[in-house]
């Protein structure tokens, strides 16, 4: 794979002790640096995302996936939802895309309820993810992916699509570029033509992100995006995470559990245990919680982090 031009300097700490690499680097984690919300690098956005999740609630028969959760993403910040396993951070996800209807609660996006909505208007109105499970049509290439994806901004007229001139070229000569660039700002240049079945896992996440952004985003969920990844994946993933933060200005909204990239890379971190959520605050706060740490940090990570 090219080496990326722009990629952030990264500079290696001794955080979470979470990869097994095989150089000597291993044993230590990345440290990423990031531009802060607050150094006033990202203030000319032209819209101030809002989402507000209020008291939702979601049960599975006698299961309760999601009890009375709220949470809020104002403007463009990186929150990080983590906990252990089925404490219910899938859920959320498939609740504000849509997938799943909490039988309580509201969420509103920039001002308006989407909780009753399907999850291809969500979509269509600025919320798109990826999914814990890559989800893409393993038969078509990566770029045939990304295009499918464009079809929620294709408006074609019937005549027109039909002989295929004027605006159905026109729309699609601009579509096609919107997913060059997006190719290009992946550094997938050389998976554009390969069909999404033959990649490696890695590579399919990376693709299935590609995919998320083709919608035009305003805000962006992420499913685990860096899970089975090996470390050098990781990395260039954690990058573009930081790159669609800073260069496009979305917000996103990360669910992960790889501590040393949540603590480095979030503004935020809500903690999710059995359901319920436990804490809420920055990175610091939340690895110096006791709840957080019983429920799921452990005291090795905070030992870790204090070396
Ligand atoms: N479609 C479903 N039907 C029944 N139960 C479900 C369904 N989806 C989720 N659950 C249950 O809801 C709870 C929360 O699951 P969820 O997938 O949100 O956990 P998670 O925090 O994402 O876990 P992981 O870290 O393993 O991905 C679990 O008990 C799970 O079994
Ligand atoms: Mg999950």
């Amino acid at each position: 794979m090219a080496v990326s031009q722009h990629k952030k300097p990264l500079t290696f700490n001794k955080l979470g002790v979470t990869f097994t690499r095989t150089t000597a680097l291993s044993q230590q984690s990345f440290h990423f640096q990031r531009q802060s919300i607050l150094d006033g690098g990202l203030e000319n956005m032209d819209e101030k995302v809002t989402l507000k999740v209020e008291n939702i609630s979601l049960s599975f028969g006698g299961v309760k996936a999601l009890d009375e959760v709220s949470l809020d993403v104002n403007g463009v910040e990186i929150l990080a939802v983590i906990g252990p396993n089925g404490a219910g951070k899938t859920c959320l996800i498939n609740s504000i895309s849509g997938f799943y209807r909490p039988q309580t609660g509201s969420i509103y996006f920039n001002g308006h309820q989407v909780n009753k909505l399907s999850p291809h208007k969500i979509a269509e109105i600025g919320i798109a993810r990826t999914f814990q499970n890559i989800e893409l049509y393993t038969g078509l290439s990566t770029l045939d992916n990304l295009m499918a994806a464009r079809h929620f901004h294709i408006n074609y007229g019937t005549l027109a699509a039909a002989v295929y001139f004027g605006k159905s070229h026109r729309e699609e000569i601009k579509h096609r570029k919107i997913c060059e660039e997006i190719i290009d700002f992946l550094e997938m240049e050389s998976l554009r033509k390969k069909t999404v079945g033959s990649l490696p896992y890695g590579q399919r996440k990376r693709v299935e992100l590609g995919r998320a952004l083709a919608l035009e985003p305003k805000l962006l969920l992420l499913d685990e995006p860096m899970a089975g990844m090996n470390v050098e994946e990781k990395e260039d993933m954690a990058r573009f995470i930081i790159d669609i933060f800073e260069e496009k200005k979305i917000p996103i909204i990360l669910v992960e559990h790889d501590m040393g990239v949540v603590m480095d890379i979030a503004d935020r971190i809500t903690v999710l245990d059995f359901g319920i959520k436990i804490a809420d605050g920055t990175p610091d706060d939340i690895k110096a919680n006791p709840m957080v740490i019983k429920a799921y940090l452990g005291e090795e990570f905070t030992a870790a982090s204090a070396a």
